[in-house]
């Protein structure tokens, strides 16, 4: 027979696998539209956009968006099972989130995450996707089109530059621990010039 802790164990890893399975669709479709698909769109005339993009892009907005839903949701339930309930005990703070001094480091590490990260999910679900269905479905008055697709854009974008500080609220709790340490600041900075520099270098590649 299974053990109660067995069964919430063996739960919380796959609540864990899925949230991280669901996160890399999500935020890899995210740095696909950003760092391929931008740069590609300028690199191509009307026709080329009107064969191409209604194909590929409500598909990748697919596989984006559910992608972001289940990371959400599956992040909900783990939040819940470290957090918000202990066995035996039932529902409420759990040992992680609070302690004889206040809110833990760890509770805060995610608190810091969770939010950086519901506000990405935001700007998918409720300004990228509902942006780029009109303008890909045809529904967008000409009018209306630059102002979807500055909207979107921005909304994008933004996520990009959060999901770095996001990662890093999600990896900390679990991985790192104490919020006021100052050397984690070097390796994030370094970790930043790092991205930035490849960034910068890809938006070279395919230049003629
Ligand atoms: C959308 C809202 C999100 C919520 C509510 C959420 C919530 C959580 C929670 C509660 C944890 C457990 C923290 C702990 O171990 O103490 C966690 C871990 C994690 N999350 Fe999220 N998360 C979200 C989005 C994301 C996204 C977009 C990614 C991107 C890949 C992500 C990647 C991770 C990773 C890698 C871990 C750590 C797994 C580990 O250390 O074992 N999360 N998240």
């Amino acid at each position: 027979m299974i053990e109660s802790v067995d069964l919430f164990s063996g739960m919380h890893l796959t609540f864990r696998w899925l949230h991280v399975f669901a996160g890399i669709v999500w935020i890899g479709h995210l740095y696909f539209f950003n760092f391929v698909n931008v740069p590609f769109q300028g690199a191509i005339d009307d026709a080329a956009k009107k064969a191409v993009n209604a194909k590929l892009l409500l598909r990748a907005l697919w596989w984006f968006r559910w992608g972001a839903m289940i990371t959400f949701l599956a992040g909900v339930v783990l939040f819940v099972l470290n957090y918000w309930y202990t066995p035996g005990l039932g529902l409420g703070p759990s040992a992680l989130f609070t302690s004889g001094e206040g809110i833990t480091h760890r509770a805060m590490w995610i608190l810091f995450g969770m939010t950086l990260a519901v506000i990405m999910w935001f700007n998918v679900w409720f300004i990228i996707w509902p942006a780029q269905k009109k303008l890909l479905t045809g529904l967008a008055k000409p009018e209306e089109a630059p102002g979807l697709r500055k909207r979107a854009l921005l909304a994008s974008r933004a996520n990009t530059y959060l999901s770095a500080p996001m990662l890093f609220g999600m990896l900390a709790p679990a991985h790192f621990g104490v919020m006021e340490s100052g050397s984690f600041l070097f390796f994030v900075a370094l970790a930043l010039a790092a991205i930035w520099w490849a960034i910068a270098v890809s938006f070279n590649v395919a230049k003629n």
